[in-house]
């Protein structure tokens, strides 16, 4: 393989990989490699790997396998694995995959390029997953954003909670903050370079803390940057959902009234085997908190079906649960036994075509709602940013409330704001046209 070679890389998972996919992308161009059109065209390829559900896991070893056929063919063809997988597994990726040439931690994305030139130098299979590393040190000028108007920016790492079904904290670690300076000083640069919006990503964002700054704080000196024309944040716990932070989403001008805040189940019970931290009365407590501080907030959640020893009975009560708050996005999931996780102790009962169905029955449930909704917001204006091109002349962009509206105009308004009257609906998305401006 050449010093200088082409790379893919190749994201499974949350906002989170993406932002680091990002930043592996950013510090290779700078270290002079270019982009290949796809895996197979690569010289080098960077699989960044989600561990949450098995069949999110289970990803990379179909890449990994598609990717045999290439190295028979050109056996210089290095490949690197990264993200949560290859923190939780370790050297199992290495033994159970056999082509693969770097494994790297959660924490050490930064190194990728370094990691890459001793690789091709011949060193073997190289592993890392060290966890005191800091990806935070990647310069934002280093990161090369997927989108030309959204820029993820990462204000916290890792998660202090114990869900009992969920691997996070045993791949990114305990929570880190960084300083609200060095957030700042990266969203003014992202301003400087033409970016509308800023997205602020952490596993449980609201729970920021750093140097008696705590998330309603930071979401101000964020919202506060000149120019920005859009803040949002993602995602949120109920647990540090409090009149402060409520306040800030009421009172803060660029701040989207839009809100990510996972449920997981309404049941009682089902919820305390979680370790969720709130009850079902708590989570709607929190709720009727943001609305009143809020009333046109979208509220979106994530719900886990077929908990184990989840009966029909609990089962009934999410759906009561959904049903009485009207959520505006619903991301349902059959739960997984993950490894180290304290649910592994409870017997995984609910049958996998029962699991099937009760997804079924929310996503579709779920769907008649937001058609209705949407349907609704026909013949209101809505703020639209203009965030991709479909077609010659055809735009979409996201309103303040992250409904997806398609509408026309010419390319040239990428990355502007519209007011867009809504003249059409559908389940997930609305149509509409660009308001004519009054004469004065
Ligand atoms: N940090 C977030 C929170 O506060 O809940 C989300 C973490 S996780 C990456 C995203 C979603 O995946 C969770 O909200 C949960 O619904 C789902 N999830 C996590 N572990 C799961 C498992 N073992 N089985 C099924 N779904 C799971
Ligand atoms: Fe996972 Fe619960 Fe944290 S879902 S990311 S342990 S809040």
């Amino acid at each position: 393989m050449k010093s200088k070679s082409r790379f893919f890389v190749e994201t499974f998972g949350c906002q989170m990989n993406v932002n680091d996919s990002e930043k592996v992308e950013g510090l290779l161009l700078a270290d002079g490699h270019e982009r290949a059109a796809s895996a197979e065209d690569a010289d080098f390829v960077f699989i960044n790997t989600c561990a949450v559900r098995e069949k999110a896991q289970e990803k990379l070893f179909h890449s990994l396998g598609r990717l045999k056929k290439a190295q028979r063919e050109r056996p210089e063809l290095k490949i690197g694995v990264g993200g949560c997988v290859a923190q939780l597994e370790g050297e199992k990726v290495l033994s159970r995959a056999g082509n693969v040439d770097l494994l790297v931690g959660t924490h050490n994305v930064a190194r990728v390029p370094e990691f890459l030139r001793r690789v091709v130098e011949g060193s073997g299979p190289l592993v890392d997953l060290d966890r005191s590393a800091d990806s935070f040190t990647v310069p934002d000028a280093d990161v090369a954003h997927s989108s030309d108007v959204r820029a993820y920016v990462t204000a916290m790492e890792g998660c202090n909670h114990v869900c009992s079904f969920c691997v996070v904290p045993r791949t990114r670690g305990t929570e880190v903050c960084r300083p609200v300076d060095a957030i700042l000083t990266e969203v003014r640069g992202l301003v400087a370079r033409g970016y509308p919006e800023v997205m602020l990503l952490g596993q449980t964002v609201n729970a920021y803390e750093h140097d008696g700054v705590d998330f309603a704080g930071l979401l101000a000196a964020v919202d506060a940057v000149p120019g920005l024309l859009r803040l949002r944040f993602t995602t949120s716990h109920p647990s540090h959902v409090d009149a402060r932070f409520a306040a800030a989403l009421r009172d803060l001008q660029r701040l989207c009234p839009y809100l990510h805040l996972p449920v997981q189940s309404g049941s009682d019970r089902i919820l305390d085997s979680m370790r969720r931290g709130y009850t079902r009365a708590g989570y709607l407590e929190k709720v009727a908190l943001l609305r009143a501080a809020v009333p046109e907030l979208a509220l979106t959640s994530d719900l886990i079906v077929g908990y184990p020893g989840e009966s029909e009975d609990e089962f009934q009560e999410t759906v009561d649960l959904v049903d009485a708050v009207g959520f505006d996005g619903l991301f349902v999931f059959a739960y997984s036994a993950r490894p180290g996780t304290t649910a592994l102790r409870l017997d995984d009962d609910v049958p996998e075509t029962e699991k099937k169905r009760r997804v079924r029955v929310l996503n579709e449930r779920q769907q008649r709602f937001q058609a209705q909704r949407h349907a609704e917001r026909v013949g209101s204006t809505e703020q639209v940013l203009v965030e991709t091109v479909d077609a010659p002349g055809r735009l979409s962009g996201r309103s303040r409330r992250f409904q997806l509206v398609h509408f026309d105009g010419p390319a040239e308004w990428l990355g502007q704001l519209r007011q867009v009257e809504i003249t059409g609906s559908g389940p997930n998305a609305l149509t509409g046209r660009v308001a004519v401006q009054p004469l004065h």
